[in-house]
Protein backbone atom coordinates (compact mmCIF):
# COMPACT_ATOMS: atom_id res chain seq x y z
CA UNK A 1 0.00 0.00 0.00
CA UNK A 2 1.39 3.23 -0.49
CA UNK A 3 -0.46 6.82 0.27
CA UNK A 4 -0.72 9.88 -2.49
CA UNK A 5 0.37 13.41 -1.61
CA UNK A 6 -3.62 13.76 -1.31
CA UNK A 7 -3.71 10.79 0.94
CA UNK A 8 -5.43 8.45 -1.26
CA UNK A 9 -4.51 4.99 -0.90
CA UNK A 10 -3.11 3.10 -3.59
CA UNK A 11 -2.96 -1.11 -4.01
CA UNK A 12 0.38 -0.86 -5.36
CA UNK A 13 1.30 -4.63 -4.01
CA UNK A 14 0.62 -6.76 -6.57
CA UNK A 15 3.10 -4.34 -8.57
CA UNK A 16 5.41 -4.10 -6.46
CA UNK A 17 6.22 -8.07 -5.76
CA UNK A 18 5.35 -8.95 -9.55
CA UNK A 19 6.89 -6.23 -12.20
CA UNK A 20 10.79 -6.28 -12.46
CA UNK A 21 13.00 -4.71 -15.63
CA UNK A 22 14.81 -6.67 -17.66
CA UNK A 23 16.97 -5.61 -20.17
CA UNK A 24 15.38 -5.19 -23.71
CA UNK A 25 16.65 -7.58 -25.50
CA UNK A 26 15.89 -10.46 -22.30
CA UNK A 27 12.71 -12.44 -22.79
CA UNK A 28 13.06 -14.74 -19.71
CA UNK A 29 15.24 -14.63 -16.82
CA UNK A 30 15.10 -17.65 -14.40
CA UNK A 31 16.37 -17.29 -10.67
CA UNK A 32 16.83 -20.34 -8.70
CA UNK A 33 13.79 -22.23 -10.22
CA UNK A 34 12.66 -25.45 -8.11
CA UNK A 35 9.88 -28.06 -7.91
CA UNK A 36 9.59 -30.53 -5.32
CA UNK A 37 7.59 -33.39 -5.38
CA UNK A 38 5.91 -34.30 -1.94
CA UNK A 39 6.70 -38.57 -2.10
CA UNK A 40 5.94 -38.81 2.18
CA UNK A 41 3.65 -37.34 4.46
CA UNK A 42 3.74 -37.66 8.44
CA UNK A 43 0.48 -39.16 10.56
CA UNK A 44 -0.40 -35.18 10.45
CA UNK A 45 -1.06 -35.32 6.62
CA UNK A 46 2.21 -33.03 6.78
CA UNK A 47 4.65 -33.87 3.78
CA UNK A 48 7.93 -35.10 5.37
CA UNK A 49 9.83 -36.39 2.13
CA UNK A 50 10.35 -34.76 -1.30
CA UNK A 51 11.63 -35.71 -4.97
CA UNK A 52 13.98 -32.90 -6.10
CA UNK A 53 12.89 -32.79 -9.53
CA UNK A 54 14.21 -29.41 -10.03
CA UNK A 55 16.47 -28.17 -7.84
CA UNK A 56 17.89 -24.44 -8.06
CA UNK A 57 18.02 -23.67 -11.94
CA UNK A 58 19.04 -20.45 -13.06
CA UNK A 59 19.40 -19.25 -16.68
CA UNK A 60 18.65 -15.93 -18.84
CA UNK A 61 16.95 -16.53 -22.40
CA UNK A 62 17.25 -13.28 -24.92
CA UNK A 63 14.29 -12.41 -27.68
CA UNK A 64 14.71 -14.58 -30.66
CA UNK A 65 16.98 -17.19 -29.07
CA UNK A 66 16.39 -21.01 -28.70
CA UNK A 67 18.08 -22.58 -25.69
CA UNK A 68 18.59 -26.07 -25.96
CA UNK A 69 18.05 -28.53 -22.46
CA UNK A 70 19.41 -31.30 -22.80
CA UNK A 71 19.80 -34.58 -20.22
CA UNK A 72 19.04 -38.30 -19.41
CA UNK A 73 15.77 -39.40 -19.01
CA UNK A 74 14.06 -38.24 -15.23
CA UNK A 75 16.71 -35.44 -14.88
CA UNK A 76 13.56 -32.78 -14.49
CA UNK A 77 13.49 -31.42 -18.28
CA UNK A 78 9.93 -31.89 -18.49
CA UNK A 79 9.05 -30.70 -14.99
CA UNK A 80 11.29 -27.44 -15.73
CA UNK A 81 9.35 -26.68 -18.71
CA UNK A 82 6.08 -27.11 -16.98
CA UNK A 83 7.10 -24.97 -13.95
CA UNK A 84 7.76 -22.03 -15.69
CA UNK A 85 4.27 -22.08 -17.56
CA UNK A 86 3.01 -22.82 -13.77
CA UNK A 87 0.98 -25.94 -14.71
CA UNK A 88 2.48 -26.88 -11.11
CA UNK A 89 1.80 -25.26 -7.86
CA UNK A 90 4.43 -24.73 -5.54
CA UNK A 91 6.84 -23.83 -7.53
CA UNK A 92 9.77 -21.63 -6.09
CA UNK A 93 12.02 -19.42 -7.31
CA UNK A 94 11.55 -16.60 -9.63
CA UNK A 95 10.26 -16.67 -13.13
CA UNK A 96 10.65 -13.09 -14.66
CA UNK A 97 8.98 -13.00 -18.19
CA UNK A 98 8.83 -9.48 -20.17
CA UNK A 99 9.10 -7.65 -17.00
CA UNK A 100 7.23 -9.31 -14.59
CA UNK A 101 7.39 -12.07 -12.20
CA UNK A 102 5.07 -15.03 -13.34
CA UNK A 103 5.77 -17.14 -10.05
CA UNK A 104 4.32 -14.20 -8.11
CA UNK A 105 1.23 -13.11 -10.08
CA UNK A 106 -2.28 -13.62 -9.17
CA UNK A 107 -4.20 -16.30 -10.91
CA UNK A 108 -6.23 -13.96 -13.24
CA UNK A 109 -3.13 -11.49 -13.57
CA UNK A 110 -1.34 -15.24 -14.89
CA UNK A 111 -4.66 -15.85 -17.18
CA UNK A 112 -3.94 -12.79 -19.07
CA UNK A 113 -0.44 -13.41 -19.50
CA UNK A 114 -0.98 -17.34 -20.00
CA UNK A 115 -1.25 -16.71 -24.43
CA UNK A 116 2.18 -15.12 -24.15
CA UNK A 117 3.86 -18.51 -22.92
CA UNK A 118 2.67 -22.03 -24.86
CA UNK A 119 4.22 -25.53 -24.38
CA UNK A 120 4.19 -27.89 -26.80
CA UNK A 121 3.67 -31.78 -25.55
CA UNK A 122 5.68 -34.74 -26.70
CA UNK A 123 2.67 -37.08 -27.65
CA UNK A 124 0.61 -35.21 -30.16
CA UNK A 125 -2.26 -37.47 -29.65
CA UNK A 126 -2.99 -37.14 -26.19
CA UNK A 127 -2.65 -33.48 -25.81
CA UNK A 128 -5.73 -32.88 -28.74
CA UNK A 129 -9.27 -33.46 -27.88
CA UNK A 130 -10.81 -36.15 -30.27
CA UNK A 131 -14.45 -34.68 -30.33
CA UNK A 132 -13.43 -31.39 -31.93
CA UNK A 133 -12.62 -30.48 -35.15
CA UNK A 134 -9.02 -29.39 -36.47
CA UNK A 135 -10.71 -25.99 -36.70
CA UNK A 136 -11.58 -25.86 -33.31
CA UNK A 137 -8.37 -27.19 -31.43
CA UNK A 138 -6.43 -24.84 -33.64
CA UNK A 139 -8.82 -21.83 -32.58
CA UNK A 140 -11.02 -22.36 -29.41
CA UNK A 141 -8.03 -20.70 -27.19
CA UNK A 142 -7.76 -17.68 -29.12
CA UNK A 143 -11.48 -17.13 -29.35
CA UNK A 144 -11.33 -17.30 -25.48
CA UNK A 145 -8.69 -15.12 -24.84
CA UNK A 146 -10.73 -12.67 -27.60
CA UNK A 147 -7.75 -12.81 -30.21
CA UNK A 148 -10.22 -13.30 -32.66
CA UNK A 149 -13.90 -12.65 -32.94
CA UNK A 150 -16.77 -14.98 -34.37
CA UNK A 151 -16.77 -12.84 -37.50
CA UNK A 152 -13.28 -13.46 -38.48
CA UNK A 153 -12.66 -17.06 -36.53
CA UNK A 154 -12.62 -18.83 -39.84
CA UNK A 155 -10.02 -17.24 -41.54
CA UNK A 156 -7.66 -16.70 -38.89
CA UNK A 157 -7.52 -20.41 -38.26
CA UNK A 158 -6.82 -20.81 -41.96
CA UNK A 159 -4.07 -18.38 -42.15
CA UNK A 160 -2.08 -20.12 -39.06
CA UNK A 161 -3.47 -23.84 -40.31
CA UNK A 162 -1.62 -22.49 -43.41
CA UNK A 163 2.15 -21.05 -41.38
CA UNK A 164 1.89 -24.99 -40.19
CA UNK A 165 1.56 -26.62 -43.34
CA UNK A 166 -1.68 -27.76 -42.71
CA UNK A 167 -4.19 -27.46 -45.97
CA UNK A 168 -7.38 -25.71 -45.70
CA UNK A 169 -9.78 -28.88 -45.87
CA UNK A 170 -8.40 -30.03 -42.57
CA UNK A 171 -10.39 -27.87 -40.78
CA UNK A 172 -13.47 -29.95 -40.48
CA UNK A 173 -11.19 -33.42 -39.81
CA UNK A 174 -10.99 -34.93 -36.36
CA UNK A 175 -7.20 -35.52 -34.86
CA UNK A 176 -7.52 -39.08 -35.07
CA UNK A 177 -7.97 -38.95 -39.11
CA UNK A 178 -4.07 -37.71 -39.33
CA UNK A 179 -0.80 -39.26 -39.16
CA UNK A 180 1.77 -38.24 -36.31
CA UNK A 181 3.68 -35.95 -37.98
CA UNK A 182 0.37 -33.45 -39.35
CA UNK A 183 -0.90 -34.14 -35.24
CA UNK A 184 1.96 -32.32 -34.11
CA UNK A 185 1.27 -29.72 -37.01
CA UNK A 186 -1.97 -29.23 -35.48
CA UNK A 187 -0.23 -29.06 -31.60
CA UNK A 188 2.04 -26.10 -33.09
CA UNK A 189 -1.10 -24.52 -34.64
CA UNK A 190 -3.04 -24.47 -31.83
CA UNK A 191 0.22 -22.78 -29.78
CA UNK A 192 0.81 -20.38 -32.38
CA UNK A 193 -2.77 -19.27 -32.70
CA UNK A 194 -2.33 -17.53 -29.25
CA UNK A 195 0.18 -15.37 -30.70
CA UNK A 196 2.66 -16.46 -27.91
CA UNK A 197 6.04 -15.04 -27.61
CA UNK A 198 7.97 -18.02 -25.79
CA UNK A 199 7.10 -21.93 -27.09
CA UNK A 200 8.14 -24.21 -24.59
CA UNK A 201 8.98 -27.42 -27.04
CA UNK A 202 9.14 -30.51 -24.87
CA UNK A 203 10.83 -33.53 -26.91
CA UNK A 204 7.86 -31.98 -29.86
CA UNK A 205 9.58 -34.67 -32.63
CA UNK A 206 10.69 -38.01 -29.96
CA UNK A 207 7.31 -39.63 -30.96
CA UNK A 208 7.73 -38.92 -35.00
CA UNK A 209 9.42 -40.89 -37.63
CA UNK A 210 13.12 -39.37 -38.84
CA UNK A 211 12.16 -38.30 -41.84
CA UNK A 212 9.14 -36.30 -40.61
CA UNK A 213 11.08 -34.82 -37.64
CA UNK A 214 13.18 -32.87 -40.22
CA UNK A 215 10.01 -31.79 -41.49
CA UNK A 216 8.59 -30.63 -38.38
CA UNK A 217 12.27 -28.98 -36.75
CA UNK A 218 12.55 -26.90 -40.35
CA UNK A 219 8.99 -25.65 -40.38
CA UNK A 220 9.67 -24.61 -36.27
CA UNK A 221 13.11 -22.83 -37.17
CA UNK A 222 11.00 -20.92 -39.87
CA UNK A 223 8.30 -20.13 -37.63
CA UNK A 224 10.85 -18.44 -35.16
CA UNK A 225 12.40 -16.19 -38.14
CA UNK A 226 8.84 -15.30 -39.34
CA UNK A 227 7.21 -14.81 -36.07
CA UNK A 228 10.17 -13.92 -33.99
CA UNK A 229 9.72 -16.55 -31.14
CA UNK A 230 11.95 -17.70 -28.77
CA UNK A 231 12.10 -21.49 -27.75
CA UNK A 232 12.70 -23.40 -25.04
CA UNK A 233 13.66 -26.67 -26.66
CA UNK A 234 13.90 -30.23 -24.52
CA UNK A 235 14.93 -32.73 -25.91
CA UNK A 236 17.28 -36.17 -25.43
CA UNK A 237 18.26 -36.25 -28.88
CA UNK A 238 21.48 -33.99 -29.03
CA UNK A 239 21.70 -33.65 -32.89
CA UNK A 240 18.60 -31.94 -33.03
CA UNK A 241 19.65 -29.86 -30.11
CA UNK A 242 22.47 -28.57 -31.78
CA UNK A 243 20.57 -28.18 -35.24
CA UNK A 244 17.94 -25.72 -33.37
CA UNK A 245 19.69 -24.38 -30.73
CA UNK A 246 21.38 -21.19 -30.04
CA UNK A 247 22.00 -21.87 -25.74
CA UNK A 248 22.63 -25.43 -24.48
CA UNK A 249 21.69 -26.35 -21.00
CA UNK A 250 22.69 -29.36 -19.65
CA UNK A 251 20.85 -31.25 -16.74
CA UNK A 252 21.43 -33.87 -14.53
CA UNK A 253 19.45 -34.27 -11.59
CA UNK A 254 17.61 -31.35 -10.96
CA UNK A 255 20.27 -29.39 -12.14
CA UNK A 256 21.82 -27.42 -14.49
CA UNK A 257 25.42 -28.22 -15.00
CA UNK A 258 26.46 -26.51 -18.05
CA UNK A 259 25.15 -23.78 -20.04
CA UNK A 260 26.70 -21.72 -22.54
CA UNK A 261 26.46 -20.98 -26.30
CA UNK A 262 25.67 -24.26 -28.26
CA UNK A 263 29.37 -23.79 -29.97
CA UNK A 264 31.40 -23.64 -26.75
CA UNK A 265 29.23 -26.02 -25.05
CA UNK A 266 29.78 -28.20 -27.91
CA UNK A 267 33.23 -27.76 -29.58
CA UNK A 268 34.72 -26.99 -25.76
CA UNK A 269 32.92 -29.13 -23.43
CA UNK A 270 34.08 -28.88 -19.62
CA UNK A 271 31.51 -31.02 -17.33
CA UNK A 272 32.64 -34.58 -17.00
CA UNK A 273 28.96 -35.05 -17.90
CA UNK A 274 28.50 -33.35 -20.67
CA UNK A 275 31.68 -34.91 -21.91
CA UNK A 276 29.81 -38.29 -21.65
CA UNK A 277 26.60 -37.46 -22.92
CA UNK A 278 28.42 -36.37 -26.03
CA UNK A 279 30.63 -39.51 -26.50
CA UNK A 280 27.47 -41.46 -27.01
CA UNK A 281 26.65 -39.56 -30.35
CA UNK A 282 27.32 -41.71 -33.05
CA UNK A 283 29.62 -40.68 -35.94
CA UNK A 284 28.38 -41.02 -39.49
CA UNK A 285 31.86 -41.98 -40.41
CA UNK A 286 32.98 -45.63 -40.27
CA UNK A 287 37.05 -44.68 -40.12
CA UNK A 288 36.38 -42.55 -36.82
CA UNK A 289 36.67 -44.28 -33.75
CA UNK A 290 34.10 -43.46 -31.32
CA UNK A 291 36.12 -42.65 -27.49
CA UNK A 292 32.77 -43.44 -25.54
CA UNK A 293 32.64 -42.79 -22.13
CA UNK A 294 30.51 -45.38 -20.29
CA UNK A 295 29.30 -43.83 -16.90
CA UNK A 296 29.04 -46.19 -13.58
CA UNK A 297 25.26 -47.37 -12.86
CA UNK A 298 21.88 -45.64 -13.18
CA UNK A 299 21.25 -42.04 -12.53
CA UNK A 300 20.32 -41.97 -8.45
CA UNK A 301 17.04 -41.25 -7.32
CA UNK A 302 16.23 -38.05 -7.00
CA UNK A 303 14.37 -38.37 -3.56
CA UNK A 304 18.15 -39.52 -1.92
CA UNK A 305 20.53 -37.38 -3.95
CA UNK A 306 24.30 -38.25 -3.92
CA UNK A 307 25.81 -35.54 -0.77
CA UNK A 308 28.46 -33.12 -2.32
CA UNK A 309 28.33 -33.51 -6.37
CA UNK A 310 24.95 -34.98 -7.18
CA UNK A 311 27.27 -36.70 -10.24
CA UNK A 312 30.20 -38.10 -7.97
CA UNK A 313 28.70 -41.95 -8.09
CA UNK A 314 28.93 -41.70 -11.38
CA UNK A 315 31.88 -39.33 -12.60
CA UNK A 316 35.41 -41.16 -14.01
CA UNK A 317 37.19 -37.61 -12.10
CA UNK A 318 35.64 -37.69 -8.61
CA UNK A 319 37.86 -36.26 -6.45
CA UNK A 320 37.75 -35.96 -2.22
CA UNK A 321 36.10 -32.61 -2.59
CA UNK A 322 33.32 -34.01 -4.84
CA UNK A 323 31.58 -36.17 -1.87
CA UNK A 324 32.17 -33.70 0.71
CA UNK A 325 30.43 -29.98 -1.35
CA UNK A 326 28.38 -29.42 -4.06
CA UNK A 327 30.46 -27.35 -6.47
CA UNK A 328 29.29 -23.89 -7.05
CA UNK A 329 27.98 -22.88 -10.55
CA UNK A 330 29.87 -20.61 -12.30
CA UNK A 331 31.44 -18.70 -15.34
CA UNK A 332 34.00 -20.44 -15.69
CA UNK A 333 34.80 -18.87 -19.50
CA UNK A 334 33.22 -15.94 -21.19
CA UNK A 335 29.28 -16.89 -21.38
CA UNK A 336 29.99 -20.73 -20.68
CA UNK A 337 28.68 -21.94 -17.07
CA UNK A 338 29.73 -24.90 -15.38
CA UNK A 339 29.33 -26.70 -11.86
CA UNK A 340 32.06 -29.15 -11.44
CA UNK A 341 35.30 -28.59 -8.45
CA UNK A 342 38.01 -29.41 -11.65
CA UNK A 343 37.25 -25.74 -12.23
CA UNK A 344 38.08 -24.20 -8.71
CA UNK A 345 40.82 -22.25 -8.13
CA UNK A 346 43.12 -22.96 -5.40
CA UNK A 347 41.55 -20.34 -2.80
CA UNK A 348 38.31 -21.92 -3.97
CA UNK A 349 38.93 -25.26 -3.13
CA UNK A 350 40.49 -24.75 0.11
CA UNK A 351 37.64 -22.22 1.24
CA UNK A 352 34.81 -24.78 0.15
CA UNK A 353 37.32 -27.04 1.90
CA UNK A 354 37.00 -25.30 5.45
CA UNK A 355 32.80 -24.87 4.33
CA UNK A 356 32.37 -28.78 4.45
CA UNK A 357 34.55 -28.65 7.53
CA UNK A 358 31.97 -26.39 8.88
CA UNK A 359 29.07 -27.77 7.40
CA UNK A 360 30.49 -31.35 9.01
CA UNK A 361 30.56 -30.12 12.18
CA UNK A 362 27.51 -28.25 11.88
CA UNK A 363 25.26 -31.92 10.80
CA UNK A 364 27.64 -33.89 13.98
CA UNK A 365 26.25 -31.38 16.41
CA UNK A 366 22.86 -31.17 14.67
CA UNK A 367 22.44 -35.05 14.77
CA UNK A 368 23.55 -35.32 18.33
CA UNK A 369 21.34 -32.47 19.48
CA UNK A 370 18.47 -34.57 17.56
CA UNK A 371 19.69 -37.76 19.25
CA UNK A 372 19.29 -36.47 22.77
CA UNK A 373 15.96 -35.03 21.97
CA UNK A 374 13.50 -37.03 25.31
CA UNK A 375 10.96 -38.14 22.74
CA UNK A 376 14.24 -39.30 20.41
CA UNK A 377 16.07 -41.16 23.24
CA UNK A 378 13.17 -42.88 24.36
CA UNK A 379 12.41 -44.14 20.78
CA UNK A 380 15.88 -45.40 20.32
CA UNK A 381 15.42 -46.98 24.04
CA UNK A 382 12.08 -48.96 22.55
CA UNK A 383 13.80 -49.49 19.17
CA UNK A 384 16.90 -51.36 21.16
CA UNK A 385 14.75 -53.49 23.59
CA UNK A 386 12.30 -54.46 20.46
CA UNK A 387 15.78 -55.61 18.68
CA UNK A 388 16.60 -57.71 21.75
CA UNK A 389 13.37 -59.00 22.34
CA UNK A 390 13.43 -60.61 18.44
CA UNK A 391 16.62 -61.64 18.49
CA UNK A 392 16.19 -63.93 21.52
CA UNK A 393 13.24 -65.08 20.08
CA UNK A 394 14.98 -65.52 16.71
CA UNK A 395 18.23 -67.49 18.83
CA UNK A 396 15.55 -69.70 20.97
CA UNK A 397 14.27 -71.17 17.32
CA UNK A 398 17.80 -71.63 16.07
CA UNK A 399 18.44 -73.73 19.23
CA UNK A 400 15.23 -75.98 19.05
CA UNK A 401 15.78 -76.23 15.37
CA UNK A 402 19.13 -77.88 15.92
CA UNK A 403 18.27 -80.15 18.34
CA UNK A 404 15.17 -81.72 15.94
CA UNK A 405 17.57 -81.72 13.24
CA UNK A 406 20.22 -84.06 15.51
CA UNK A 407 20.07 -87.92 14.37
CA UNK A 408 17.91 -90.00 16.85
CA UNK A 409 19.90 -93.10 18.27
CA UNK A 410 18.46 -96.25 16.55
CA UNK A 411 18.14 -98.82 18.87
CA UNK A 412 20.88 -101.83 18.24
CA UNK A 413 23.12 -99.04 16.37
CA UNK A 414 25.22 -98.84 19.43
CA UNK A 415 25.57 -102.70 19.70
CA UNK A 416 25.98 -102.89 16.00
CA UNK A 417 29.05 -100.33 16.48
CA UNK A 418 30.31 -102.36 20.13
CA UNK A 419 30.79 -105.15 17.80
CA UNK A 420 32.53 -103.32 15.07
CA UNK A 421 34.80 -101.86 17.86
CA UNK A 422 35.55 -105.33 19.55
N1 LIG B 1 3.72 -35.38 -10.84
C1 LIG B 1 4.78 -35.97 -10.36
N2 LIG B 1 4.80 -36.47 -9.10
C2 LIG B 1 5.91 -37.04 -8.57
N3 LIG B 1 7.08 -37.16 -9.24
C3 LIG B 1 7.14 -36.67 -10.49
C4 LIG B 1 5.99 -36.06 -11.12
N4 LIG B 1 6.36 -35.67 -12.37
C5 LIG B 1 7.66 -36.03 -12.52
N5 LIG B 1 8.11 -36.64 -11.40
C6 LIG B 1 9.49 -37.13 -11.16
O1 LIG B 1 10.35 -36.03 -11.35
C7 LIG B 1 11.56 -36.47 -11.97
C8 LIG B 1 11.78 -35.68 -13.24
O2 LIG B 1 10.78 -36.03 -14.17
P1 LIG B 1 10.68 -35.36 -15.62
O3 LIG B 1 10.69 -33.89 -15.44
O4 LIG B 1 9.50 -35.93 -16.31
O5 LIG B 1 12.04 -35.85 -16.31
P2 LIG B 1 12.48 -35.79 -17.83
O6 LIG B 1 11.50 -34.95 -18.57
O7 LIG B 1 13.86 -35.22 -17.80
O8 LIG B 1 12.49 -37.21 -18.32
C9 LIG B 1 11.40 -37.97 -12.22
O9 LIG B 1 12.06 -38.66 -11.18
C10 LIG B 1 9.90 -38.19 -12.16
O10 LIG B 1 9.63 -39.48 -11.70
S1 LIG C 1 32.59 -32.03 -9.18
FE1 LIG C 1 33.85 -33.87 -9.10
S2 LIG C 1 32.40 -35.57 -9.27
FE2 LIG C 1 31.35 -33.71 -9.93
S3 LIG C 1 31.60 -33.69 -12.10
FE3 LIG C 1 33.27 -32.45 -11.28
S4 LIG C 1 34.96 -33.90 -11.00
FE4 LIG C 1 33.12 -35.11 -11.33
MG1 LIG D 1 10.23 -35.40 -20.23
Amino acid sequence: MEKTDNGEVLETQSTQTAETALPDDVLLQVNDLKKYFPVAKNFFGKPIKFLKAVDGISFTLKKGKTLGIVGESGCGKSTMGRSLLRLYDGVQGEILFDGQDVAKLKNREFDKLRPNMQMIFQDPYASLSPRLTVGEIIGESARQHHLVDKAGFHDYVLKVMDMCGLQPHYFERYPHEFSGGQRQRICIARALALQPKLVVCDEPVSALDVSIQAQVINMLIELREKLGLTYIFISHDLSVVKHISDDVGVMYLGNIVEYGSKDSVFSHTLHPYTKALFSAVPVPNPHVKMNRIMLKGDIPSPVNPPKGCKFHTRCEHCMEICSRIAPEYREVEDGHFCSCHLYNSEEDTLRLLAQADENERNEAIAAEKEANKPWNKAKAKVTTACKNVVTKIKNKFKKSEQTEQQPQEQPGQTEDSNVEEK
